[in-house]
């Protein structure tokens, strides 16, 4: 059984590992107990009591939200459960970057009716090892 909630702070290093499974980019705990602290939206998915999904974002207004990070484990993908996650979000618009090769993430989006609205070379930059650093600006209006 998939159980949807918003994670407690207990939950923070199991998310942290859950992100760190499905991401090259990735939180330090550090970084999420301070997210978490100031605000920001954990939303996550049990799983055998294992958090499988998480969606990490902030409400930027009462209108509009940002998600920073989703992702769901391998193995539990294709079961609409990152599309269950979206769907939480009660806000008019949402918006997030994603990685301009990332091929499946904007399917998964445009699915969900997030249409590109820019195109930004270069966002990752020169920190890492990324063959692509470019991005796209995606939004969603409900
Ligand atoms: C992107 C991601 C979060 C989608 O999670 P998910 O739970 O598998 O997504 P859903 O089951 O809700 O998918 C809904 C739709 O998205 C599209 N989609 C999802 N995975 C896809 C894939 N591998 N290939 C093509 N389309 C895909 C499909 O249209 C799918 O609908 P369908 O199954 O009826 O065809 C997941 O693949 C993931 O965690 N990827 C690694 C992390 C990542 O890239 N996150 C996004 C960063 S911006």
């Amino acid at each position: 059984m998939f159980i949807i909630k918003i994670a407690n702070i207990e939950d923070i290093p199991n998310i942290q590992e859950c992100i760190k499974r499905n991401l090259p980019l990735y939180f330090s705990c550090l970084e999420l107990y301070h997210l978490y602290f100031t605000g920001s939206k954990f939303i996550i998915i049990k799983h055998d009591n294992k958090i499988i999904g998480v969606l990490l974002g902030d409400k930027q207004n009462q209108d509009e939200f940002y998600i920073s990070s989703l992702s769901v484990d391998a193995e539990y993908r294709r079961l609409n459960l990152a599309t269950t996650m979206i769907n939480n979000l009660t806000y008019k618009k949402i918006y997030l970057h994603v990685k301009a090769d990332n091929q499946i993430a904007i399917n998964f989006y445009k699915k969900n009716n997030f249409h590109a609205i820019q195109f930004i070379k270069d966002y990752y930059g020169y920190f890492n090892d990324f063959k692509v650093r470019d991005a796209y600006l995606l939004e969603k209006i409900n």
